[in-house]
């Protein structure tokens, strides 16, 4: 139930087709969604945080033919679990899971054919073209002809997105006028610069529209796995028509009692569509107009981020990461080498978010041993240990004004929050990590400059000790907080550790990161290495 006392920040992954199973760039699209989900709950949002499956078209109807299942429904069904399991393992904590075959789906699509009827922007022809089956887009003969000739090769007829075989297609078919929009769309994106995300995706949409947009078939009649047309038997949904309306059913759209009024009213529009540049045209050309069409407001955002992309051994050519290249790396393996924690920090932290990716075990290894083995979970088990040490299994005893004392740590956290959220609300995590690394970093360096062993041997300079170990307590307790949306089991832990386990889950993020949280004189937990330093033979 939606809880309208504090502002809703709404966002959504695309729906994946259910042809196989997730791999790593599935999740790491899920993930970058998680990550925001979980650092806009503890900024104080109420947060609703979608994903789930597209079950409907020709691509999984032939993925669950070529699986031996009688029914697309029961392959989709068989897969189901797969995706909700990975995404519990991958700690992702959406709040819905939407599969586009729930009757929540049939009833707003049908709505929405109700409402693209009476809009005028609808209308019946027929559909003489080309159809690419893994990307369900469709191709003008223009199109396939330019790309054909960049390819040079002439006759062959390949996507010319993904370079697979187009298919002929030849049927009644019901038409979204889509080239009514090319003004408004460009004046939307004129007037919203930051409506697509990173800023030089714009560039690549507007051309897009700048060159001219043809009418969308939106209904399909060679072919029946999809939403009936409700005027029109024997028509079903195009699945792309389907799929985008999956974001706005999750928050009630069609429904007419008042509690479904009220929870749209509260959430759409959606703040972000995270979604990966293959399909930025369906997100930010054709959805806009479908909205503009049935006079619904128009998200936010739409953030489009780069492939994960592995290199050819052969060639030495980075490569998409596609089950068809056998290429695709199960999130088990990364799981299985830098647990959980360590796989989404490497994801989230190293993999710039724009533009495509290079992924490597060596690196993940690097990344792993130098930010986590090395400095956060170093940083954690020498301070505490310390504290337990020098004060009897505790933290030290806090004086009254002692977060008013300056040190080099309190310079460097001071407006720390600021600063990470500037990078966290544009989704730079690389950012926002660094800022945090910046206090982890000075932190460990302060240890070597204060050697507050050398300190401990003096019982003259208890006081000394006493501020040293306060001044890394409380930077870590910052840290940890800050980390939390990439790593929340382990920053838990570490509130846990310094018993301060009730502010794991806080909403006031900003409160939490400002010097003097800390607690004093409570139990220290030393607790085992956070993580373990990697030996590269581990693989
Ligand atoms: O397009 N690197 O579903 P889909 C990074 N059902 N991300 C990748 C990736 C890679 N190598 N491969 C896939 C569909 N992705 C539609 C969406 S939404 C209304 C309907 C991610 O299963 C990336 O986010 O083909 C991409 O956009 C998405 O998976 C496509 O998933
Ligand atoms: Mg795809």
């Amino acid at each position: 139930m939606a809880n309208t006392s504090k502002p809703s920040f709404y966002i959504t992954t695309p729906i994946y087709y259910v042809n196989a199973a997730p791999h790593l760039g599935t999740a790491y699209c899920t993930m970058l969604c998680d990550v925001q989900a979980r650092y806009r709950r503890a900024a104080g949002y109420d947060v609703k945080f979608l994903t789930g499956m597209d079950e409907h078209g020709e691509k999984v109807a032939e993925a669950a033919a070529a699986h031996g299942f009688d029914t697309p429904q029961a392959w989709c069904d068989s897969q189901a679990p797969l995706f909700k399991n990975l995404w519990r393992e991958l700690e992702i904590s959406n709040d819905d899971f939407i599969r586009t075959t729930e009757p929540r789906q049939h009833h707003a699509v049908q709505y929405l054919w109700e409402r693209m009827k009476e809009s005028g922007y609808l209308y019946k022809g027929s559909y003489d073209g080309w159809y690419c089956v893994p990307e369900e887009t469709y191709f003008t003969e223009n199109q396939v002809k330019k790309s054909d000739e960049e390819r040079e090769t002439p006759g062959q007829h390949l996507c010319p997105d993904c370079g697979r075989p187009l298919e002929r297609v030849q049927e009644e078919s019901y038409f979204f006028k889509l080239s009514a929009f090319q003004d408004r769309l460009l004046k939307l994106y004129d007037e919203h610069p930051d409506f697509v995300q990173p800023a030089f995706r714009m560039n690549e949409v507007r051309s897009f529209v700048e060159g001219g947009l043809t009418d969308l078939s939106v209904s399909r009649t060679s072919f029946d796995w999809g939403i009936p047309v409700p005027f029109d038997d024997g028509h079903v949904t195009y699945v792309w028509f389907d799929a985008l309306l999956n974001y706005m059913t999750a928050v009630g759209y069609s429904l007419d009692d008042e509690a479904s009024r009220a929870e749209y009213a509260h959430r759409w529009p959606a703040q972000y569509h995270v979604v990966g540049k293959d399909i930025i045209r369906f997100h930010c050309v054709i959805w806009p107009a479908m909205l503009m069409a049935i006079g619904e407001p128009l998200p936010e955002h739409v953030f489009a981020h780069g492939f994960l992309t592995v290199r050819n051994a052969e060639t030495g050519k980075a490569e998409k990461m596609s089950k068809s290249r056998g290429n695709a790396i199960a999130p088990q393996d990364v799981v299985d080498l830098l647990g959980v924690e360590g796989y989404r920090y490497y994801f989230m932290t190293d993999v710039a978010h724009g533009e495509d990716s290079a992924i490597s075990f060596e690196r993940m290894e690097q990344v792993y041993n130098a930010d986590l083995a090395n400095s956060w979970g170093n940083l954690v088990s020498r301070s505490l240990n310390m504290s337990a040490k020098y004060f009897d299994g505790k933290t030290p005893e806090l004086e009254a004004d002692w977060a008013k004392k300056d040190s080099p740590l309190r310079a460097i956290a001071c407006g720390i929050y600021a600063r990470y959220a500037e990078r966290m609300d544009v989704m730079d995590y690389v950012g926002a990590k660094d800022v945090v690394m910046e206090l982890v970093h000075a932190a460990n360096h302060y240890i070597e400059d204060t050697a507050p062993w050398a300190v401990a041997k003096d019982e003259a300079r208890a006081g000394e000790l006493s501020d040293i170990i306060v001044n890394l307590l409380e930077s870590i307790r910052i840290a940890a907080h800050l980390l939390e949306p990439f790593m929340p089991e382990t920053s838990a832990e570490v509130l846990r550790r310094m018993s301060l386990a009730g502010e794991a889950d806080t909403c006031d993020l900003a409160g939490a990161c400002e010097w003097g949280g800390l607690a004093g004189g409570v139990e220290v937990t030393k607790g085992d290495a956070l993580f373990p330093r990697l030996a590269s033979d581990k693989k």
